[in-house]
């Protein structure tokens, strides 16, 4: 081991996320477990992103380029094609420069982990004669339905109601990510997902935040594709990992968690009685559906941890939260690994996107899936069907979940006999989320192979 650790530290990776908390998030815990297996780890993001973000812990070091929206990030470009051209034209710029600054500095980079949202870092790691790293940060059965998109092997629209794809179960359109059975919609971000795709067989290595025995013929499939291999769940170590349970780092929220008051509120209620409520940090509810999940919430009779974004606050039903204390506490940002490890927390009502499902799987927590756009759909029949660790609140023909909806599904999981057949699988994906970390787990065989290569690569 301490060999290892010497070795490995000639090795030193630039870890390139895209700047979104959702990207952000497992690209840093994966840099920790990196650098926990001696690996030298430089992160980078955008200048806006460093300005704004709170850093819970300083186990990385953070290196800041301009992706030229320096004052507001991608909300300053109008669409998400646009951002990411011009991200491309002074990112690149910027990253290369960066590259040598560090090389300059006696710290020189060996590998490049990439976002495959920004593939022109690909070509920058190729260009500089560095190892490549894609790292793929959505489930692999999603990936797989971006890929025959993006190589013209699945026709959109869509013309029958079922959808076969290789390695996958037999799909309803509805179960599809929202580009694909919403067709036309946001064409830019579908644009960016498929373009994950455009240049990644380059890559010398491609990693995936996911656990390889929860997705296995997926994971199956498209490895003979793609060689990849699953490095996940990333969840910070302290939640899953003995070897690093000393770990305080909490990574880099863009969003300022209000830590003590969840903690506090939480400790004063009894094992299993909150619903913990969150859409994470995109999703935009419409004001209908935003009032019809408060009053479902409230018709539940359960207490409730929710988590409304600042800039969501104001579409809350009038005096929602005054009239609600004794319930529930409303947020507008918490830790959710803090929360969701909370022995008070019995069900997770969640937009299922990537790193939510991936996170309440592996604590086993039980979910109310309520997905609004892109993966989370697909995340959603997952969630409900195969992994069966939630139930899917039905939608009304108008797209929303109406409060009964939502008050149902909550006591099923809360009370029902749904929620006692829930809490024993619970214990089948916590089991197997930390034994793929656990030394000699799969995915902790797979990031020992990728560091043991890196090292030969740099020595
Ligand atoms: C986005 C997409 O919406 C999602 O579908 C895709 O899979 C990844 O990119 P986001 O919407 O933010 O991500 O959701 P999610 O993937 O669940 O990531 C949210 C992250 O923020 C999680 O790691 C979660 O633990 C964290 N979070 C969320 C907090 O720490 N505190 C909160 O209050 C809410």
């Amino acid at each position: 081991m301490e060999k290892d650790m010497i070795n490995a530290s000639r090795a030193h990776c630039l870890v390139f996320p895209y700047p979104a908390q959702g990207h952000i998030n497992p690209m840093v815990e994966f840099s920790k477990r990196l650098k926990h297996k001696g690996v030298e780890v430089t992160l980078v993001t955008t200048h806006f992103i460093s300005k704004n973000i709170q850093k819970e812990g300083n186990s990385i070091a953070l290196e800041t380029i301009s992706d030229g929206y320096d004052e507001g990030g991608r909300a300053q470009a109008e669409n998400d094609q646009t951002y990411l051209e011009h991200f491309e034209r002074v990112g690149s710029k910027n990253l290369i420069e960066l590259l040598e600054k560090l090389s300059r500095s006696g710290r020189p980079v060996n590998c490049i982990v990439y976002d495959p949202f920004l593939p022109w870092a690909l070509d920058i790691a190729k260009d500089s004669e560095l190892v490549a790293v894609a790292f793929l940060t959505q489930s692999i059965v999603v990936d797989i339905i971006y890929y025959h998109v993006s190589k013209g092997e699945m026709k959109l629209p869509l013309l029958e109601p079922e959808v076969l794809l290789p390695g996958l179960p037999p799909l309803e359109a509805q179960d599809m990510p929202s580009f694909i059975y919403k067709w036309g919609s946001h064409p830019d971000t579908f644009d960016m997902l498929l373009g994950q795709f455009s240049n990644i067989e380059k890559a010398d290595w491609v990693l995936c935040n996911t656990v390889y025995e929860l997705e296995q013929e997926a994971v199956d499939w498209m490895s003979k594709i793609i060689p990849m291999r699953t490095v996940g769940p990333t969840i910070p170590s302290m939640f899953l990992d003995k070897q690093l349970e000393n770990d305080k780092d909490y990574g880099l929220s863009i969003f300022k968690p209000n830590v003590d008051a969840c903690l506090k509120w939480l400790n004063d209620r009894s094992k299993g009685s909150v619903v913990y409520v969150s859409v994470g940090s995109m999703v935009i509810l419409e004001v209908e559906q935003m009032q019809e999940l408060a009053w479902g919430l409230r018709m539940s009779n359960n207490y409730f941890l929710w988590v409304v974004r600042a800039s969501e606050e104001a579409k809350l039903p009038k005096n929602f939260v005054e009239e609600t204390l004794e319930k529930g506490l409303v947020v507008q940002w918490c830790r959710q690994l803090e929360v969701l490890t909370h022995e008070a927390v019995g069900c997770f009502v969640t937009h299922c996107g990537w790193n939510s499902t991936l996170e309440a799987l592996s604590f086993g927590v039980p979910m109310v899936a309520m997905p609004q756009w892109t993966d989370q759909s697909t995340n959603a029949k997952y969630i409900t069907d195969f992994w069966k660790m939630g139930l899917k609140a039905p939608m009304d023909e108008k797209g929303l979940v109406r409060r009964e909806g939502v008050a149902h599904c909550i006591r099923e999981i809360m009370e029902g006999e749904s929620g006692e057949e829930i809490k024993k699988n619970a214990f089948k994906w916590r089991k197997l989320a930390k034994e793929a970390l656990d030394k000699g787990g799969s995915s902790d065989k797979n990031i020992e192979k990728f560091v043991a290569n890196l090292v030969a690569r740099s020595s």
